[in-house]
């Protein structure tokens, strides 16, 4: 294949132009909805490019909007090569790229590598075949045990449902045979060793990557490789991290065989010019990270730490030094991350007393336990600015910059995510970060569209919404817009030197070109040194920096 070299009018050609991106997470649904069916879509998300503009961001990374059921968001792909009807045509996302990529911004897309939904015509296919065909192979499809077949293959959980075997029945197969999901029953995994799945994925992200994406976020980049060997191995609880990274050998997570595929992924990426870049989604131990952020495969991976290191100094200081060391073993960069589409949103959870149990928070609709949303919003904005001055590439979320907050009471009847309707009931689920966003202050969805939303939006949403947080220069989006801004120019060496403080509730750390960044977690107030102030989350009135503050300035 040649190199491609797309026409990219507004991005630079630095091939190194990911190792410290702003990327602003897309749910395309619930961002902008350019026709009125309470759905967002690829024109809505056109139609904010000036918004996103706005945020001084490097790269937006696309939720699936591939044609899916919905039986996981999106996260079941019906067709890895389109476009869901209901959100446009190829064509409404070519003029998308185009647009985004004028603005000097690149696009993500998500790829959803470890299992298809059960409408792709692959699974179709399988279910029509018989065992053993070439069809059924694509799949993981056993006999039963049982005398007649009727019990599951083996005890394994899923992340989901309670087997992560469904028997084909459910879906109109007649030949007595089990499937193996790790998530929901409409989510059937592939058979990574089969040649034919393996070249269909390397079609995906050449298809892709020939359209002009400059990177991929590969969702559940730790499961597609398996130990199927027979019999089975026991796993009568979801696999989690403990299990995990069995130096490379576990059951289904983070097995070594998986960086194979990735391998020849890389080859595949490095054929483009700049290189197509990709981020990994793997829950797996730290220390295997940084086998997926190798050069020679993925290049980068998620380091979640931050979504659940408490707001308090020590831990943000071993948080910080530990994801740095890590990523700097591995020539990658680090990929800090607060939020995203799977996870209570932070400025909710920062509002919380964390002793709560949040699970159980949420399952009384947010009413047990009393949540301060102001100081939540606050804090939130503190701990985000201190990212963002971090070395490294931010991942942020879609309403993070407004300081939104979860959604905690949407009716039974409305929710929509499997992680509530399947597992048991015993979750919440992901549905409250993933409401449509605010835009302006009323109208029918509060400018998401001209109808109605596919999730019910609070009435407290209108003062978050972008309108009004754009007239108010103390807003999160003010400040975001600035520090995201200022970032581009103070961006130096992917170094940081920590400095003494006073307090042990405050931390300080400063960047090669003498941009200096404090967090006050709790001092009452803190006396900034002497420098010149960027930026403050919060107002430093006489120098003195209050609790759940972030400020950045410079040091003459
Ligand atoms: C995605 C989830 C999804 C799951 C299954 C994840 O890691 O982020 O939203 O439910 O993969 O595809």
């Amino acid at each position: 294949m040649s190199k491609t070299t797309k026409k990219t009018s507004g991005l630079s050609q630095d091939k190194n132009w990911w190792r410290q991106a702003a990327i602003y997470q897309i749910y395309p649904r619930s961002f902008a909805d350019s026709n009125g069916d309470g759905i967002g879509d690829i024109k809505g998300i056109t139609s904010r490019i000036p918004y996103l503009k706005s945020l001084a961001i490097d790269a937006v990374w696309l939720s699936p909007f591939y044609p899916s059921a919905l039986a996981d968001g999106g996260y079941d792909v019906d067709d890895y090569r389109d476009v869901d009807p209901k959100l446009g045509t190829l064509a409404d996302f070519d003029e998308m790229l185009a647009g985004l990529h004028k603005e000097g911004i690149r696009v993500f897309v998500d790829i959803v590598p470890n299992h298809s939904s059960n409408l792709h015509e692959w699974f179709k296919e399988a279910l029509a075949a018989k065992p053993g065909s070439k069809a059924r192979e694509r799949y993981i499809f056993r006999d039963g045990k049982g005398a007649n077949g009727e019990l599951p293959p083996s005890d394994w959980v899923s992340h989901f449902a309670p087997s992560s075997w469904t028997h084909e029945s459910t879906f109109g197969g007649k030949n007595n045979q089990w499937f193996l999901h790790w998530f929901a029953p409409e989510q059937p995994d592939f058979n990574w060793e089969n040649r034919e799945v393996q070249k269909d994925f390397l079609k995906t992200l050449k298809f892709w990557s020939d359209r002009g994406v400059d990177g991929f976020r590969i969702d559940v980049a730790h499961g597609l490789a398996k130990d199927l060997s027979e019999p089975f191995r026991s796993m009568p609880v979801h696999e989690g991290l403990e299990q995990r990274g069995n130096k490379g050998k576990g059951i289904w997570g983070d097995r070594n065989e998986v960086f194979a595929i990735y391998k020849e992924w890389r080859k595949l990426f490095n054929q483009y010019d700049p290189p197509r870049v990709a981020v990994a989604e793997a829950f797996v131990h730290p220390e295997r990270l940084p086998l997926y952020a190798s050069t020679k495969t993925l290049g980068q991976c998620f380091d979640f730490r931050f979504i659940e290191t408490p707001f308090e100094a020590h831990a943000y200081k071993v948080a910080t030094k530990e994801a740095i060391e890590l990523a700097q073993k591995n020539k990658s960069s680090c990929t800090w991350t607060l939020s995203n589409h799977d996870q209570i949103r932070h400025a909710t959870k920062m509002g919380l007393n964390p002793a709560v149990n949040r699970r159980s928070w949420m399952l009384s609709n947010g009413t047990s336990h009393p949540l301060d949303k102001e100081s939540g919003t606050a804090n939130a904005l503190a701990a985000s600015i201190y990212i963002l001055g971090l070395p490294g590439s931010t991942y942020m979320y879609q309403g993070e910059e407004l300081g939104l907050h979860e959604v905690t009471d949407i009716p039974e009847s409305e929710i929509q995510d499997p992680q509530y309707l399947r597992n048991l009931k015993v979750d919440k689920g992901r549905d409250g970060c993933r409401v449509p966003l605010p835009w302006t202050a009323s109208g029918s969805s509060f400018g998401f569209g001209s109808g109605g939303a596919h999730l019910p939006q609070p009435k407290w949403f209108a003062d978050y919404a972008v309108e009004v947080e754009e007239k108010d220069e103390s807003s999160p989006l003010a400040i975001y817009r600035k520090a995201l801004s200022l970032r581009k120019e103070l961006q130096t060496k992917e170094e940081i030197k920590w400095h003494k403080t006073t307090d042990i509730s405050v931390l300080h750390y400063s960047r090669p070109n003498g941009w200096n960044v404090i967090i006050n977690f709790r001092a009452e107030n803190y006396q900034m040194p002497k420098g010149e102030l960027l930026l403050s989350t919060r107002p430093v009135v006489n120098g003195k920096i209050p609790a759940g503050t972030t400020v950045w300035f410079k040091k003459k």
